[in-house]
């Protein structure tokens, strides 16, 4: 998709991809102004794409922060930013490098693997149920919530088998997670569902359904960026040995090439917004209740913002990728992503001699905001 961007960039950088539909926005500079002015650009648009008309229950991820404007995202956004920060996450590390480090042992052990299944799934799954404090045997059911949370918005709408199945697993994911939150009422955890009630019950107000939408977008959001981003990182080092061989020697460089492949890959391809009032962007008229897609992955490869845009570098300073948005929705969970994605490439660079694909074009995942490798053979050389 790089060149068709690149040529919107230049020659339609707002435009209808086809008459009657949503608002490509491709440029950078455009792409920062819709982030940082909710006031013009809303994120309620967000729920008809996850709340069908045929969906006869509540899509609980309609009701999250993801979904909502000031003042009502302020007042919950505000509930959980000191446990997402830095220092909030900070607790998890331990449990997660150990992690990190059974999973490559478990790897090495069999040498051929496919990565997708075998760490960035199972890496993440396990931060969720720590997080959440959901029981960790459940972990193999996360993707397929949050795949339906996400997939009712995408099925044929003759797909009736399809339907059930979803309906199905969002009726199981709002069980356990109500049977989590009723637990923690009786027996506070060390978890965000811990903080969401303490938060409560010290005066934040929040609603029972605004509380399970949390819950249910943190699940989601936390779980299908950071699958892409691990299997991005290891399809970027196995294709690139002159990488690995540079982040073995210095493994300062991590973080880095984290950030590199997030503006590179960017496995949060776009976000929604729809205006809120007739407005201009980027010297486009557009009608109030369009709904725009905003492609952070176009603003990444913007070429009057990054120079060499086409070209994978470790050494980029200057402007920020756009890959965990801007302004008031900036991703809560990027802390915790980039350390996932540190934890999980330090012990790989630990204990495997190299990375080695596996003949074979990658198969990728089929989802319209997120990309990365579906399944993604490897071989680890000990
Ligand atoms: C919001 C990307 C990981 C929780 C966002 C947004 C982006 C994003 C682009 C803003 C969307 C918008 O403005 O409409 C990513 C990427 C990740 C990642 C690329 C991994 C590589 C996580 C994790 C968590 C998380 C691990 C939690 C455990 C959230 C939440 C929001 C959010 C709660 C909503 C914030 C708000 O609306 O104020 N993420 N995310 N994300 N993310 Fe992430």
């Amino acid at each position: 998709p790089h060149p068709f961007y690149a040529a919107l960039r230049r020659e339609a950088p707002v435009s209808q991809v086809e008459p009657g539909g949503m608002w490509a926005v491709t440029r950078y500079e455009d792409v920062l102004y819709v982030l940082k002015n909710p006031q013009l650009f809303s994120s309620e648009g967000f729920r008809p794409a996850v709340q069908p008309a045929w969906l006869q229950q509540r899509n609980p991820v309609a009701d999250s922060i993801l979904m909502m404007d000031p003042p009502t995202h302020t007042r919950l956004r505000a509930l959980i930013t000191r446990t997402f920060s830095a220092s909030g996450v900070a607790r998890l590390e331990p449990y997660i490098r150990q992690s990190a480090g059974e999973i490559v042992d478990g790897m090495l052990a069999r040498r051929k693997v496919d990565f997708m299944a075998e760490m960035a799934l199972v890496l993440p799954s396990r931060a969720m149920s720590a997080l959440l404090g959901l029981d960790p045997s459940l972990a193999p059911r996360f993707k397929t919530w949050a795949d339906a949370v996400t997939g009712v918005g995408i099925i044929p709408a003759d797909d009736l088998k399809r339907r059930a199945e979803l309906t199905g697993y969002l009726d199981e994911l709002t069980h356990h997670l109500t049977g989590v939150l009723e637990l923690r009422q009786r027996e506070p955890g060390n978890d965000v569902v811990t903080d969401l009630l303490q938060a409560r019950a010290q005066g934040g107000s929040m609603s029972d359904d605004e509380l399970l939408g949390y819950c249910v977008l943190l699940l989601v959001a936390g779980l299908e960026t950071t699958y892409d981003l691990l299997g991005m990182s290891a399809l970027t080092l196995a294709d690139n040995p002159d990488l690995w061989a540079r982040l073995k020697k210095d493994r300062a460089l991590v973080p880095k090439f984290v950030e590199e492949v997030l503006r590179f890959h960017a496995p949060s391809q776009s976000t929604i917004r729809t205006t809120t009032q007739e407005t201009e962007l980027g010297g486009v008229r557009l009608p109030k209740g369009a709904t725009l897609l905003v492609q952070f992955v176009s603003a990444n490869r913007d070429e009057s913002v990054f120079p060499n845009a086409h070209r994978f570098e470790l050494e980029r300073t200057g402007s920020p990728h756009l890959t965990f948005g801007q302004g008031i929705h900036f991703c809560v969970g990027a802390p915790l992503a980039r350390m996932e994605a540190r934890l999980a490439l330090e012990a790989l660079l630990e204990k495997c001699e190299r990375l080695v694909r596996e003949p074979g074009p990658v198969t990728w995942n089929v989802a319209i905001t997120t990309r990365g490798p579906a399944v993604l053979p490897l071989e680890l050389l000990p």
